[in-house]
C-alpha cells in the first residue's frame, strides 16, 4: 500500500475542540485509501514515504459530502418556475398534475443511458466543487422498473462514493390515482425487490399534504425496518405533519427541510440522535418565508447538515458552496456550522462514520482550497476556490 505525505497545509480537520479543528501549519499522511496520520507539520512521523506532495499553504478540509440529492431525472421545470413567479404555488401546480409528476413522465420516457449521461453531467458540477460522497434518491420513476433504472444509474455514476436512497413514496403516479394506500403497498413490495438487487442503502419518503400521510409513511418505514434499512424523511417542508416525530421513532438518520418543525419535533430529533438536514436552496427557490428553527436546533445540540437538494422542482442548483453561503445568509448558521453541515454532520446524515473529518483512520477524502481561512468557503458565492480534491487517497 502506498504511503504518501502531504506537507504544508492549513487544516480544518472539523475534529477536536478548536474552532474548525484548526491546525495552522499541518500535514497529512495517507496510506492507501485511509488517513494514517494528521497533525502539526513539525510532528510528521518518521516513516518511509512512497511519494510527497506540497499543499502550498492551501486550506485543507474533509472532502465535501452532499447528503440529499435527486440527481437522476429527465427534463426540467423552467416553465413551472415561470408559473410560480406569476403567483401559482408549488402545491397548486402539484395538485394540478404538474410538479413531481411532470418529472416522472420525462424520467419514464428517458432511456437508462440517457439518464446516466444527464446525471453524470450534474454530478461533474458537484465534483468540481469538492464533493467526494453523495447521496442520490430515486423518486421520479414511481414504478418498480423505473425506480430500479434510476437507482442503477446512480450506482453507475463515476467520481464520488454514491449512497442510494429509495424514495418510492415521493408522489402518487397517475396509474394509482385514487388508490394511494394501494400505491404505498406497492412501494413496500418494490422495496424488497430493490434491496435484493443491491440498489438500496436507505429509504426516504415525502410526508406532506401533497405527499404521503404519517400513517402511510409509517407503513413504508415498517417495511424498511423489517429489511434492516435505515430511513430518512422529507419532513415539515410545507406544513407541520409531525413527520419528524414519526421518523425519529424509527431512529431516522436524518429529517430534511424542517421549515415547519415544532418544538416537539426538535425534542424528538434530540432523543433519537437524528440529523437535521437544512436545504437553503429549496427555501430560496420556493420563496419560502418560514425559517427552520435554527436557534432551537442549535440550543438543543441537534447536528445540522446542509445540502443543495438538487432537483428540478424546488432547487435546480448544483453548487454546494453556494449553499454554504445561503445557510449563513438565510438561516443564520455560522460559516463553521455550515462547513460542519457538509462534512462531519453530512456523513452522519448518511450513517457513514468513516469520513467527514480529517483524523487518522478515516478515508483519505480531502480538498485543498486556494483560500487563507475556511470561513472564505461560505463567504464567496458564485466562486469556486477548489485547487484539488483527493478521494480515497488519489488525486481526482
Ligand atoms: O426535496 N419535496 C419533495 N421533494 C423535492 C422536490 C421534488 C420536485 O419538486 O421535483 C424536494 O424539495
Ligand atoms: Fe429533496
Amino acid at each position: 500500500m502506498s504511503r504518501v505525505v502531504w506537507r504544508n497545509g492549513r487544516l480544518a480537520t472539523m475534529a477536536g475542540d478548536q474552532p474548525w479543528g484548526w491546525i495552522a501549519d499541518g500535514a497529512l499522511v495517507t496510506e492507501g485509501e485511509r488517513l494514517l496520520w494528521v497533525g502539526e507539520a513539525e510532528q510528521i512521523p518518521d516513516l518511509d514515504f512512497d511519494a510527497e506532495h506540497d499543499l502550498g499553504g492551501a486550506v485543507v478540509t474533509p472532502g465535501l459530502i452532499d447528503c440529499h440529492t435527486h440527481l437522476v431525472y429527465g427534463g426540467q421545470r423552467a416553465r413551472e418556475f415561470e408559473l410560480r413567479l406569476q403567483g401559482a404555488s408549488y402545491e397548486e401546480i402539484a395538485r394540478a398534475g404538474g410538479g413531481i409528476r411532470s418529472t416522472v413522465a420525462a424520467t419514464r420516457e428517458a432511456g437508462e443511458d440517457e439518464l446516466l449521461a444527464l446525471a453524470q453531467r450534474r454530478l461533474d458540477a458537484l465534483l468540481a466543487e469538492g464533493v467526494t460522497t453523495i447521496e442520490i434518491k430515486s423518486g421520479y420513476g414511481l414504478s418498480l422498473e423505473s425506480e430500479a433504472r434510476s437507482l442503477r444509474v446512480a450506482r453507475r455514476l463515476r467520481g464520488a462514493d454514491v449512497r442510494c436512497s429509495y424514495l418510492g413514496a415521493h408522489a402518487l403516479p397517475p396509474e394509482f390515482e385514487g388508490r394511494q394506500d394501494d400505491y404505498v403497498e406497492a412501494v413496500c413490495d418494490w422495496m424488497v425487490r430493490l434491496q435484493q438487487d443491491g440498489l438500496v442503502d436507505a429509504v426516504d419518503a415525502f410526508c406532506e399534504g401533497i405527499g404521503f400521510t404519517p400513517a402511510q409513511t409509517r407503513r413504508v418505514f415498517e417495511t424498511a425496518r423489517r429489511l434492516g434499512l435505515p430511513v430518512k424523511l422529507h419532513a415539515e417542508q410545507l406544513s407541520d405533519q409531525g413527520g419528524t416525530q414519526l421518523a425519529c421513532e424509527y431512529q431516522a438518520l436524518s429529517c430534511d427541510h424542517l421549515e415547519y418543525l415544532s418544538p416537539e419535533g426538535v425534542a424528538a430529533l434530540v432523543a433519537s440522535g437524528t440529523v437535521a438536514t437544512l436545504l437553503p436552496g429549496a427555501y430560496y427557490f420556493l420563496r419560502e418565508t418560514k425559517l427552520p428553527p435554527v436557534a432551537a436546533l442549535r440550543a438543543a445540540g441537534v447536528p445540522i447538515a446542509i445540502s443543495p437538494d438538487h432537483n428540478p422542482g424546488t432547487s435546480p442548483t448544483l453548487s454546494l458552496l453556494l449553499m454554504l453561503n445561503m445557510a449563513c445568509t438565510l438561516f443564520r448558521l455560522t460559516p463553521e456550522e455550515a462547513l460542519r453541515g457538509v462534512t462531519v454532520n453530512a456523513a452522519r446524515a448518511l450513517g457513514l462514520g468513516d469520513r467527514g473529518q480529517l483524523v487518522a483512520g478515516q478515508r483519505a477524502d480531502f480538498c485543498a482550497w486556494d483560500i487563507a481561512h475556511p470561513n472564505e468557503l461560505a463567504y464567496y458565492f458564485g466562486r469556486n476556490p477548489l485547487r484539488r480534491a483527493v478521494r480515497a487517497g488519489k488525486i481526482r
